[in-house]
């Protein structure tokens, strides 16, 4: 029988899969409903200290069937309101606040904020692709110092999973930095910088006109990014554990980050319309390890990488 088990910075987790910022997370009511499913970790939607109102629609718009383009605008009620509606403390699945500030500073109060909460565990948002700023600069998890400040200011008060950008060179060297600067864990990836154009309306199809990728059409760039990061943390003799996350759609596909050498994986675009998938996907790893004869997810991690 297959044993999911798996531990991320010290808490056990009863299996890999967790729900991935953005979707599904929004109030503490869905939250309730997606900890009904075989899940490992819910993480919720970014959480800044400001509300946000997000983005005018069109926020979200799928572009090829399964694959989809959004800029929400990360909106969220604000960090004091998210730390009096959500209980970070007493669920049957560990909750996960993402977090998401324009400095180190801001991130810090955020990070020991939901500390004080409750929280085990948090991940920062290094990576929306399209918040207005990052037009002409560039995001923190673009730049291996800048990232490396704000995983230093965030991680004294609890762990911290630095959550990276496809939009890179070399996402190995961000995530080696991020890694000695303190990070728990790595998650990756955020979506795609993209924009996509109505030809009839001849104007941009999404209410901000920038926008990221997401959903099964950037499943094969997730991995080979995820290789590149676990290439990278072990020639830096670093074990930080890697989320894997980007397209994933069913177990096959969470096989595929495992294979690569991610240690969890997160699942978003592809439960839009569909929550229970998500027991559907954790079954279906537990059946595939079964019939290949694994126990552990260890038999079998980053079994691709001899081939690269
Ligand atoms: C959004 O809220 O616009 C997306 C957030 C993200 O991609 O990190």
């Amino acid at each position: 029988m297959a044993n999911l088990q798996v531990t991320l910075a010290g808490l056990h987790l009863d299996n890999p899969v967790m729900l991935a910022s953005g979707i599904l997370d929004s109030t503490p009511g869905i939250l309730r409903r997606m900890s009904k499913m075989k899940v490992g970790a819910l993480i919720t939607k970014s959480i800044s200290i400001k509300p946000r109102p997000g983005y005018p629609g069109p926020t979200a718009v799928e572009t090829t069937p399964g694959t989809w383009i959004n800029a929400m605008g990360l909106p969220n009620p604000g960090l004091n309101e998210f730390v009096d509606e959500f209980s970070l403390t007493n669920g049957s699945v560990t909750i996960i606040p993402n977090l998401v500030a324009d400095t180190p500073d801001e991130f810090a109060k955020l990070a020991d904020a939901v500390a004080v909460a409750g929280a085990k565990i948090a991940e920062i948002n290094l990576s929306c692709p399209h918040p207005k700023a990052s037009y002409k600069g560039r995001l923190a998890a673009q730049d291996p110092r800048a990232a490396a400040e704000v995983v230093e200011a965030a991680s004294t008060k609890l762990p911290i999973i630095a959550k990276l950008t496809p939009n890179v060179t070399d996402i190995g060297e961000i995530a080696v930095a991020c890694a000695r600067a303190g990070a728990s864990a790595i998650s990756a990836i955020n979506t795609l910088a993209a924009i996509d154009i109505d030809p009839e309306l001849e104007r941009p199809i999404l209410g901000n006109g920038y926008g990221g990728l997401s959903g099964a059409g950037i499943r094969p760039i997730g991995l080979r990014k995820v290789l590149d990061i676990v290439q990278a943390l072990t020639a830096a003799n670093l074990d930080t554990p890697v989320i894997g996350m980007g397209g994933i759609c069913d177990a096959d596909d969470v096989v595929r980050y495992i294979l690569c050498g991610a240690h969890l994986v997160q699942v978003g675009t592809t439960l839009a319309g569909n929550p229970e998938q998500l027991s559907n996907i954790t079954e279906g790893l537990a059946d595939w390890m079964d019939r290949k004869g694994y126990q552990n997810l260890e038999d079998f991690r980053g079994r691709v990488l001899e081939w690269f």
